[in-house]
């Protein structure tokens, strides 16, 4: 049997507008190629390319020997220089991508994943825009950026990218061919750019770069975007203004979680760069206003509100005595511009001379901006109503001056020993790791009980509980400068127990963001992450411990809910892909049972990242696919790694992505899901079909022998470690246990050997051995979205892999009698759940039915093997001791190109 699988055949081509963007840009590639480097290297390239077009349309072993002779012909400096190459198109390719994208949004409100569309989609089942209202009312909406180390790209790379696509939207939207060609002229002096770019880190990224790299996404393309999104959507409702519950959220210098890197100072450096870029764009906003806004008392009245505030400006000057409304905005600029010192820690761009004081909140800021505006709508009518006033009082709402929420996150086993330690030194306990879970329990509700303290300033704390303790200082700092929505949630990583929420709550007392009473409050809240398959499973039972305590029952009067994220790469990488995924729907509905059960509502948080083995795929398709009930208008996502340049480098698509995810929430919170009911009677087959799966997987991972060795020597894990591109280390412990590898390093080393066992392993003895028929199986993909969301992702996946491949880098075990049997294991399992795949879908070949993704991935596929090809020379000339410095480049260079050619990958 062919290992290489086929798609629909290669005639059915790439979609046009697609394919000819690509060959503008692979041509004007060539040409830069051929004019700096002169026309033989150009050649070595193009005779490789053509030669791998070449076997992936004939497949035929002549075409993969001639492929093979002219990658075995490269010197070394040849081969650094041709991964480069192929690494440069494919980064190339994905910008054209990106711009079908762009083109796509344009269509609009016709879309269906627009709020336009959620309302038409909605209507056809008899909810009204009212009801659509009512749920965003209280809703929240919040992806939430983190700096999850799988982004290979260098911000160099990434803004060459954008300028290049810049300037192809400039191309398409050219009104002669003389602009066109002036364009095209930039377009090749970017190219040539971007060629001599150098694509590798020479050093690694530390948090500080995460977090410049984050604020320049919140600068790019939140700040200016969601305000318009939302002045777009009072449109979509009729004239209504919806309530700010599209927000954005940041790990960026809070998620302390095997990060050693990420300390107090950084927390308060993450918060001190967010409200910098916050804070300039209301001070431009502010000035650009005040320039505009030049009405005269002599023909047009104002408010009293509006002419106190200008009164109380000191804004003397006599051009403007008669202009209230600059006056007005005058007054505003010095308040904000003698507020930014202490939150950014560094003087106004352009300071205002006047001395003022400065806001003590967002609210009084926007408080004064409203008062503008009432004036104006009551003076000048409704045309005031959209514009850029309205649209920055919508940003002070939205970003207030922290910009994004940051959370804290660390892992349950640092609070177990810092809490240890505190009680140790204070003498209320000796021993608390040792006690039982009830005991600790008990001796934490007593202690949430009282208002004593436990740290003293005289106490010799070790480095870990001294570093815990002043991070929770640092918190409750922030928290007075930025306002209470600069932190709010607090992630335990590693939840298994009540008692490892309640150390939260705990360490929050130390500091003053817990306070106990009668009535107790917190202005932090402890949030459960639950990651392994079986703490996925015991989550609800988990939580309906935690609430029954009257303790918490009383804290979370206030709040009204309970968050509970859930994490979907570490529990892959604990029971399969199947398994996981069912798992977290299946604790998901059991959450939203429990936490509703105690009169509170439910807010989940989907830790995924951009893999389908950390659960990527689309966002649309996986919201639709999530059980009734457990979204109701309130969702937070994470937003990962190479996911946050593809949706939100560009402000266009930004801007497309959040509408796509609030018309997901929506859609997923009102619609009737008469399929879902159905879930019922199928439940019991999706857990013998988990079951199964997991059996299967764990057999392979968890309880082979030499395992652990066949991972480390089949794939590129320990090359890239150190690919620099990202501030934390690798694994949690400092062994080669697959436990203890996270699970970022852990997907991508299967992607990048073609496997990809994270996106599929175990579907196929499911289907086998789990005992549910075919017929059933076809039921519950014809009826279920989520059978089929999950269907579609690891059809991709498949599509992606290439078990040819995977098997040359089998070939770097040297035990071959363990090499042959892992990988006759991953081959028949491929085999299986590829088979499995396409009878329950009824097609003949992979991505049948979805014919402009498989011409989307078979066009990069040529591009992207002989890389991989490259990589396993390089990788075994590395392992055998060559220490040329080229090798590792070079390695590092296909690890680049790779990643950007299956784009999803980490
Ligand atoms: P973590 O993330 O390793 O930070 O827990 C898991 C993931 O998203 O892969």
């Amino acid at each position: 049997m062919p290992l290489r699988h086929s798609f629909a055949p290669m005639t059915q081509s790439l979609p046009d507008q697609l394919r000819a963007t690509v060959r503008f840009l692979g041509r004007i590639l060539g040409d830069v190629i051929r004019a700096e480097d002169g026309e033989a290297v150009f050649s070595q390239i193009e005779e490789i390319r053509q030669a791998s077009v070449a076997f992936h349309r004939e497949g035929t072993p002549e075409a993969a020997r001639v492929m093979a002779d002219r990658l075995a012909g490269l010197s070394l400096p040849d081969t650094v220089r041709f991964a480069h190459s192929f690494a440069v198109f494919l980064q190339i390719t994905n910008i054209a991508e990106d711009q079908i994208q762009r083109r796509r949004g344009r269509a609009g409100d016709a879309r269906a994943d627009t709020l336009a569309g959620a309302l038409r989609a909605l209507k056809a089942d008899g909810v009204g825009t009212e009801a659509v209202a009512e749920l965003l009312r209280t809703a929240l909406i919040a992806p939430v950026i983190t700096a999850h180390p799988s982004e290979v790209r260098r911000k160099s790379v990434l803004d060459r990218q954008s300028a290049i696509a810049y300037d192809l939207d400039l191309f398409d939207h050219a009104r002669s061919d003389v602009e066109r060609a002036g364009i095209e002229r930039e377009l090749v002096r970017q190219v040539s750019i971007f060629w001599r770019t150098r694509l590798l880190r020479s050093v690694r990224i530390a948090v500080s770069d995460e977090i410049e790299n984050a604020v320049s996404y919140f600068d790019r393309s939140f700040l200016a975007e969601l305000p318009r999104l939302y002045a777009h959507w009072r449109d979509v409702m009729g004239g209504e203004d919806l309530p700010s519950f599209l927000r954005v959220g940041s790990w960026v210098g809070g998620d302390r979680d095997g990060n050693p890197y990420v300390t107090a100072q950084v927390m308060r450096q993450a918060l001190m760069r967010q409200s910098r870029a916050a804070l300039r764009m209301y001070l431009e906003r502010i000035h650009a206003l005040g320039a505009e806004l030049s009405m005269s008392v002599r023909l047009a009245d104002v408010t009293p509100g509006l002419q106190a505030l200008a009164d109380h400006s000191h804004d003397e000057s006599p051009h403007r005595s008669d202009e209230p409304y600059r006056r007005a905005l005058t007054g505003i600029y010095a308040r904000l511009a003698a507020t930014y010192p202490g939150l950014t820690g560094e003087a106004p761009p352009r300071p205002s001379s006047k001395a003022a004081e400065p806001y003590d909140s967002p609210q009084a800021l926007k408080a004064d901006l409203q008062t503008v505006l009432d004036s104006l709508l009551q003076k000048h009518g409704p045309a005031f109503a959209a514009g850029p006033l309205p649209d920055l009082i919508r940003a002070v709402d939205v970003f207030g001056f922290h910009l994004a929420t940051l959370d804290m996150r660390q892992n349950s086993s640092v609070h177990a020993r810092v809490v240890a330690e505190l009680l140790k030194t204070a003498g209320v306990c000796d021993d608390y790791e040792a006690l039982d879970e009830p005991a600790r329990c008990e001796l934490l509700t007593k202690e949430l009980g009282h208002g004593r303290l436990l740290a003293t300033p005289f106490a010799n704390y070790s480095e870990e509980t001294a570093r815990e303790l002043e991070t929770l200082a640092m918190a409750a700092d922030v928290k007075r400068r930025y306002g209470p929505e600069a932190i709010r949630a607090y992630i335990v990583s590693n939840t298994q127990s009540v008692s490892d929420l309640l150390e939260v709550y705990l360490l929050l007392k130390e500091v003053g963001l817990y306070r106990p009473g009668d009535a107790p409050s917190a202005e932090i809240f402890a949030e459960p992450l639950f990651e392994t398959i079986e703490d996925l499973r015991a989550a609800s039972k988990t939580m309906a411990r935690y609430l029954s305590l009257p303790l918490i029952r009383k804290l979370l009067v206030q709040p009204g809910l309970q968050e509970v994220m859930i994490g979907y790469s570490d529990s892959n990488k604990d029971g399969s892909y199947l398994t996981s995924t069912w798992e977290l729907h299946k604790a998901s509905r059991a959450l939203c049972a429990v936490v509703g059960g105690e009169g509170l509502r439910l807010q989940l948080f989907h830790g995924r990242g951009g893999a389908v083995g950390r659960g990527g795929g689309s966002s649309f398709e996986a919201l639709l696919a999530q059980p009734q009930g457990t979204v109701h208008g309130r969702i937070r996502i994470t937003e990962q790694g190479e996911v946050v340049a593809n949706k939100y480098a560009d402000p266009e698509i930004a801007r497309q992505s959040l509408e796509t995810l609030t018309a997901g929430v929506v859609l997923a919170s009102l619609r009737r899901q008469a399929a879902d009911e159905l879930a019922a009677p199928h439940s019991k087959a999706m857990d013998a079909l988990a079951r199964t799966a997991m059996g299967a997987y764990r057999a392979l991972v968890y309880e082979t022998p030499g395992f652990v060795d066949y991972f480390y020597a089949a794939t590129p894990i320990s090359e890239i470690a150190d690919l620099n591109i990202g501030s934390r280390p690798t694994s949690r412990q400092a062994t080669r246990s697959i436990q203890g590898l996270r699970a970022i390093p852990w997907v991508f080393s299967w992607s990048q050997s073609r496997a990809m066992a994270p996106g599929w392993f175990g579907f196929g003895s499911a289907v086998e051995k789990g005992g549910v028929s075919m017929a059933q199986l076809r039921e519950l993909n014809e009826v279920w979205p989520f059978f089929q969301s999950m269907l579609a992702n690891m059809e991709m996946v498949l599509a992606k892999s290439d078990l040819a491949i995977a098997g040359r880098y089998a070939g770097l075990v040297e035990d071959r009698a363990l090499a042959d049997h892992v990988f006759g294991e991953i081959r028949a399992e491929w085999e299986r759940t590829h088979a499995a795949l396409l009878e329950i879908t009824g097609q003949s070949q992979l991505l049948e039915k979805n014919p402009d993704l498989a011409a989307v991935i078979r066009s990069r596929l040529p591009y992207i093997d002989p890389l991989n090809h490259l990589q396993i020379e390089l990788i075994r000339r590395r392992r055998r001791g060559d220490e040329d410095e080229a090798v590792r480049e070079g390695i590092h260079l296909t690890i680049n190109g790779v990643a950007a050619g299956l784009r999803n990958t980490g």
